[in-house]
């Protein structure tokens, strides 16, 4: 309102309108001077909650409590259009600049707190993930068959003996009735240590280590690596056997061929019948090698037999008086059978691998099938 007073002439309306004015101009520097303050007021409160906010969610709740629609600072910003015109832009200017300085603290809080929530979500422990599993180790598919061969004998009444991979020739050779210069040598090709000393060409040796010691009745079998300068498909340097004795009175071949016909009946199966064929070995008299049904095609002939329908498992036989004499057994008196079987050849018609050297490569692809 314009009110226009001539100097000169102080009309009574005049004083009236000015004494009005006066008071108007009074009553809204009032007003601004209160809205001022309550601005103040808005600002440092959204600031002093800001800071005691603790997470997103809660200074997300806070920025809509000032700044949203219906908001403290927005609601204060509609209220400056009831203020007289000439003061709507001072005021306005003001609101504008508070609600732009809140606008900036919430942005920088909102943002800290976000930056964090992402740096412990990556480092969280997220408990409902399933766990790496621990990889467990396995036996060797070889220690596995020769546990399974030594159970078998041991439910028959058999001990577990062992001895040393590097042996004496005399062991190994001389006291299984083998001399030296003697031809039956060339039947196993020797890892010579030295003149005396061999590394074990079968487990053989075992048994006179046993007899030496102990009078009868023997019942024993003895696992363990044998040597021989050989390699090839179906033959590695280091192979394994298990050797089997069993010296007392009266024991017969038909107790070998019982033995041995309930052992290729547990490890393999029922239906595997066995063929005992004249063999030769200087340690026992008679001597056989035993095969076995081709447990691949059940005897119709196939590569793993060479289409024979037979496999061969072991070599046994009585045990030759000549070894019974250089232990010191009584030859009358008692009698006794012996036999020795390749451990991979067993493992690998059970598992079904046709080259032997996969046991031995080390390639955990083949080894974590068993
Ligand atoms: N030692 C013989 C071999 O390795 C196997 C065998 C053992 C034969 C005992 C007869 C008796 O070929």
């Amino acid at each position: 309102m314009v009110v226009n007073c001539d100097a000169e002439v102080q009309s009574a309306k005049c004083i009236e309108q000015s004494a009005k004015k006066n008071a108007m101009h009074h009553a809204r520097s009032n007003s601004e001077e209160r809205m001022k303050q309550e601005l103040e007021k808005v600002e440092q409160e959204a600031l002093e909650a800001l800071k005691a906010v603790s997470d997103l969610a809660e200074g997300k709740a806070l920025k809509t409590q000032y700044l949203g629609r219906k908001g403290a600072v927005t609601a204060f910003l509609r209220k400056i259009s009831s203020l007289p015109p000439e003061k709507r832009a001072e005021t306005g200017r003001l609101a504008n600049e508070v609600k732009k300085r809140l606008e900036e603290a919430f942005e920088k809080t909102l943002q800290a707190f976000e930056s964090d929530q992402g740096e412990t979500a990556g480092d969280a422990l997220d408990v409902t993930l399933t766990g790496r599993p621990i990889a467990r180790g396995r036996l060797h598919p070889i220690t596995q068959i020769t546990q399974a061969i030594c159970e078998i004998f041991q439910r028959l009444g058999f001990e577990i003996v062992e001895g040393p991979d590097v042996e004496l020739d005399y062991y190994n050779f001389e006291a299984l009735n083998i001399p030296r210069d003697h031809p039956a040598r060339d039947m196993q090709d020797t890892f010579y240590v030295s003149d005396n000393i061999v590394l074990r060409t079968h487990t053989s040796p075992i048994q006179v280590r046993v007899m030496e010691k102990q009078s009868p009745p023997v019942r024993i079998i003895a696992p363990g690596k044998a040597y021989r300068v050989d390699s090839d498909i179906s033959h590695t340097p280091m192979f394994h056997q298990v050797e089997g004795l069993m010296v007392q009175e009266d024991i017969s071949l038909g107790d070998l061929k019982g033995i041995l016909t309930t052992f290729v009946h547990q490890i393999f199966d029922e239906e595997t019948s066995l063929r005992f064929r004249p063999s030769f070995f200087p340690f026992t008299e008679p001597s056989a090698e035993v095969d076995i049904r081709c447990v691949i095609c059940r005897g119709k002939g196939c590569r793993v037999c060479s289409h024979t329908g037979w496999l061969e498992v072991l070599g046994a036989g009585m045990v030759h008086p000549a070894v019974f004499e250089m232990v010191g057994y009584d030859t009358d008196r008692y009698t006794g059978f012996a036999f020795g079987m390749g451990v991979e050849r067993i493992a690998m018609l059970k598992f079904g691998i046709e080259d032997i050297r996969k046991f031995y490569e080390n390639d955990l692809r083949f080894l974590e099938q068993f």
